[in-house]
């Protein structure tokens, strides 16, 4: 097991001695004593050093081990630190393990444990290795077979990876199933289940004309809540065939979900295991965004099965090869669904928009404070203590837009030539970050050498823009500067190759056809310039009058754009740039620059006031009927709080969140007619269906509610009351008990109640219910405090800290955002932290440290609030019997 100071190097990657062919896993389930039979084929690496059998073992009793049948000799196994070392002279040699584990006891929810009386795995990164003894690691892949022994009445299902063989009844009401996987596959990828599940199945045909089962598993009471889950994956399949020629290659392919889970799902070969969240959604207990995650997850899982699964890591420092990758495909995969069920090009195109900078604000309020902290790293990270920490922003959705890039660069018939040979040259492999892009290289005759920085180097780039105007010659010089600070590990920085899609707006607000000195002819309106130097400039000529840049459009690179633009500037953007991305960006840019003007004039006790040229940039935007409402709704949602306090120099929540609340108010306040009347306008119509059209008016009418709410006018809060009370399906629900509890009106209260008490059974949808009032603001200071609030609903029988899910709700709500609260001036909300992840730790260190990294940006805060933080990082970091998963977030932050 790896401890604290116990660091994992990438570069000292060596191959095992011996690896395994076949695994033959025989498990007798029991709650408290399950019995785990392991045959395991081993054979020796040519290409490794010579050397022992290694196993990794944890949290195991070892009940037996032969070789090749017989009792080993004297001194032929070894116990070391983190499992066994078998000695053997043979090339091949069959090893027969016996391990006797606890599953209801493994709060860890990592290795098989028990939920609500079913027993599940979860192996990814280190699982296996807690259920038996093996080389549990990605680069040894065998072909496995698993024969499950269970009690009929209480798990009458038993599903493992593959096909199924057999299944017969035994004495004493027990059952068994036999399975195989055909594929080899790496031990992170297996999966058990046996539990009392009902399933939705499907029957369909794959491109090459082969009939594969599809099954939906979950508890006979959810049934009403999976016909989504199969509808997306469904059109996953038909994506990957279309898209990338890629066929589901198994008979079967099962989805499992669980209430009791660390992350959000699990590709494990043809039995993906799901957290609940990303399965369940029907119209009364899902939001639209319920569904819209719902369906790019189990997209994400079932990508995997090419993206992951037939070609692996070689090891855990190449992740992001298969989270980068498949986040990217997810991610496309989303676009293509909105822009197919759009009705015309213009709203397809605008629908991929509102993709791109869903995706674009996740980046920026999760990856950005992980770039700017002790734990950057990047996207292949050199080192680790726990792997389990590694899962991260920065190797998921930077990964995804470093692939993005690539795509940039190669196009998309380049780009799938990239894919089509590195399927070819390592189906059935075990590989590196290196292998991909040399795929994607060699395919297009390109020189990514340059390009494969992005994969060395951490920290937000920052991109520095500046024009210049000659009148004279009709010439624009755009200039392009890049440097990326220095973040742990690395001190100095060098230039990478960054794509950077520039347009040019004439003073109409049209679009200027693009003209580069030594052109001929002025081409497209929009244009990728490749950065690959520390700075260069680009003459465009033959212009009539000076232009207006759009920079980064579509948002071409991960990076901190900064140009210097007014106010009037922006709201020339806001109003004419024809980039989608790029005009939501300006109003984005303008928000943070006034919310963050605001906040220094809250903190040095001046008056606040929203500066006039805003308010009548943002009435434009909110009163334009001809743009799409999911758009306009994107544009008027204020930048998270996560994303400003990294905007904040230094990060003061106070008076950030005053000015939050200010500008909601105001604006809420001056426009209210406008809100109301798009209120009005935008009713949906008819039965509800998951519908980018209709949730892009319920979610630009929520977003009205919001801005009247928090003006908090009598009108405002009876049409919020309102919406509540009558609302046909939980968008309209949720989006009308949000706009009350960011309120301080009485019918805050009686919403809340009457929520818990129609959904006071319902686990997820009561997440929900403890999230919003985790996150919500303070509008009053009469009401009582949120950590007051968080202290009592974690006595609600409904609230456990052994479900992860209540957890990130919860605590995770309160912790990361809900800023004001949690850096309260008294230090109550860091004790409060301090007590909840040692409590945490104790039993699941995943989630404990998850809640841990709440607080490893503290260097961005005043220093008064920095005193105070470190106290708790302090009283953390000296707790005995630490995991090494808080050590390395709390060893990294103080050090
Ligand atoms: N591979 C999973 C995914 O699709 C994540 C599982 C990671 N689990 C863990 N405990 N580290 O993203
Ligand atoms: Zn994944």
């Amino acid at each position: 097991m790896p401890t604290p100071g116990n660091l994992i190097l990438r570069e000292a990657y060596q191959p095992l001695a011996y690896g395994v062919e076949t695994v033959d896993l025989d498990f007798n389930l029991d709650p408290q004593a399950t019995v785990v039979t392991s045959r395991l084929k081993c054979v020796r690496n040519p290409d490794a050093a010579a050397g022992p059998v290694v196993l990794f073992g944890e949290a195991l009793e070892l009940v037996s081990i032969a070789i090749d049948g017989a009792a080993p000799a004297e001194g032929q196994v070894r116990k070391t630190e983190s499992g066994l070392e078998v000695n053997v002279s043979a090339d091949e040699v069959v090893l027969t393990i016996v391990t006797r584990i606890n599953p209801s006891a493994n709060l860890t929810l990592s290795g098989l444990y028990q939920s609500r009386g079913g027993f599940y795995t979860q192996c990814e990164a280190e699982g296996f290795r807690r259920i038996t003894y093996f080389p549990d690691r990605p680069d040894v892949m065998a072909r496995y077979t698993v024969r499950l022994e269970a009690d009929a009445a209480t798990c009458p299902v038993l599903l493992s990876n593959g096909n199924l063989l057999e299944t017969g009844t035994l004495p004493n009401g027990r059952h068994f199933a036999r399975w195989e996987d055909p594929f080899l596959k790496p031990s992170y990828l297996f999966a058990l289940v046996a539990a009392e599940l009902s399933a939705l199945e499907r029957t369909v045909t794959t491109m090459s004309g082969r009939d594969v089962l599809l099954q939906v598993w979950v508890e006979a009471r959810d049934l009403d809540r999976v016909e989504h889950a199969m509808d997306s994956l469904i059109h996953s399949m038909r994506w990957d065939e279309e898209v990338f020629g890629l066929e589901l290659d198994l008979d079967r392919f099962m989805i499992v979900a669980v209430s009791d889970f660390n992350m959000g799902a699990m590709e494990n070969k043809g039995l993906n295991i799901f957290n609940t969240k990303y399965v369940l959604a029907n119209p009364d207990t899902g939001t639209d965004l319920d569904f819209e995650n719902v369906e790019s997850v189990v997209a994400h899982e079932y990508f995997h099965n090419w993206t992951g699964n037939r070609v692996t890591c070689r090891d855990w420092f190449q992740l992001t090869l298969k989270e980068g990758l498949t986040v990217f495909r997810d991610q496309q995969f989303t676009a293509d669904m909105m822009a197919r069920a759009s009705d015309s090009p213009a709203a397809a195109a605008s629908a991929r928009a509102v993709t791109r900078i869903a995706n674009v604000r996740g980046l920026r309020s999760g990856q950005f404070p992980e770039d700017a902290g002790p734990m950057a790293h990047p996207i292949r990270p050199d080192s680790y203590q726990e792997i389990n920490n590694f899962y991260t922003a920065t190797v998921y959705q930077k990964g995804a837009e470093v692939i993005r890039m690539i795509l940039t660069l190669l196009g998309r018939e380049g780009f799938r030539n990239g894919m089509d040979l590195y399927f070819s040259y390592h189906d059935g492999q075990a590989v590196t970050c290196d292998d991909f892009v040399g795929c994607m290289a060699e395919a297009n005759g390109a020189d990514l050498d340059l390009f494969m920085r992005w994969y060395s180097q951490a920290g937000t780039p920052r991109l520095k823009a500046e024009g210049a105007w000659d009148a004279a010659t009709g010439t624009y010089t755009l200039t392009l500067s890049q440097s990326t600070p220095p973040t742990p590990g690395q001190p100095e920085k060098l230039p990478l190759h960054i794509p950077v899609a520039v347009g040019l707006i004439g003073p109409d607000g049209a679009d200027l056809p693009l003209r580069l000195e030594g052109e001929a002819n002025a081409g497209d309106t929009t244009r990728v310039l490749n950065l690959k130097e520390a700075s260069r400039s680009w003459r465009f000529t033959g212009l009539a009058a000076e232009p207006v840049p759009s920079v980064l459009r579509g948002y071409s690179a991960p990076v901190i754009l900064e140009i210097d633009e007014d106010d009037e500037r922006l709201a020339f953007r806001m109003a004419h740039d024809a980039d989608p991305f790029n005009r939501w960006d300006a109003a984005q840019r303008f928000m943070e620059r006034v919310v963050l003007g605001l906040a220094a004039d809250a903190a040095a006790g001046r008056k606040l006031e929203v500066p006039q040229a805003f308010g009548h940039a943002f009435r434009a935007l909110l009163v334009n009927e001809s743009l799409d409402p999911a758009f306009v709704a994107e544009t008027l949602a204020l930048p998270s709080e996560a994303y400003l306090l990294e905007r904040m120099q230094p990060a003061d929540p106070a008076p950030l969140r005053a000015a939050l609340i200010h500008l909601m108010r105001e604006v809420g306040q001056a426009m209210q007619a406008d809100f109301l009347g798009r209120y009005l306008d935008l009713e949906v119509e008819g039965e509800y269906r998951y519908h980018p059209a209709d949730a892009g008016k319920r979610s630009l009418r929520n977003l009205c509610l919001r801005y009247l709410a928090a003006w908090g006018g009598p009108t405002a809060i009876d049409l919020a009351a309102k919406q509540f009370e009558h609302a046909g399906n939980m968008t309209e629900r949720y989006g009308a008990l949000a706009a009350l509890v960011q309120s301080d009106a009485p019918q805050r209260t009686e919403a809340l109640a009457a929520f818990h008490d129609r959904y006071r059974d319902d686990a997820l949808v009561l997440d929900k219910w403890f999230m919003l009032q985790a996150t919500a603001w303070r509008w009053s200071d009469a009401a009582p405090t949120t950590l007051d609030q968080v202290r009592a609903l974690m006595a609600n029988p409904a609230f456990s800290l052994s479900n992860p899910n209540k957890v990130y709700s919860l605590l995770g709500g309160y912790f990361k955002s809900n800023a004001a609260e949690f850096h309260r001036p008294d230090g109550a909300g860091y004790a409060f932290w301090a007590e909840q992840v040692v409590a945490l730790d104790r039993n699941n260190p995943q989630v404990a440290s998850r809640m841990a990294r709440a607080l490893e940006g503290w260097r961005k805060f005043t220093p008064e609030i920095q005193a105070r933080i470190r106290v708790a990082l302090e009283q953390v970091a000296a707790t005995e019997g630490l995991s090494p998963d808080v050590a390395e977030i709390v060893g990294k932050a103080l050090g």
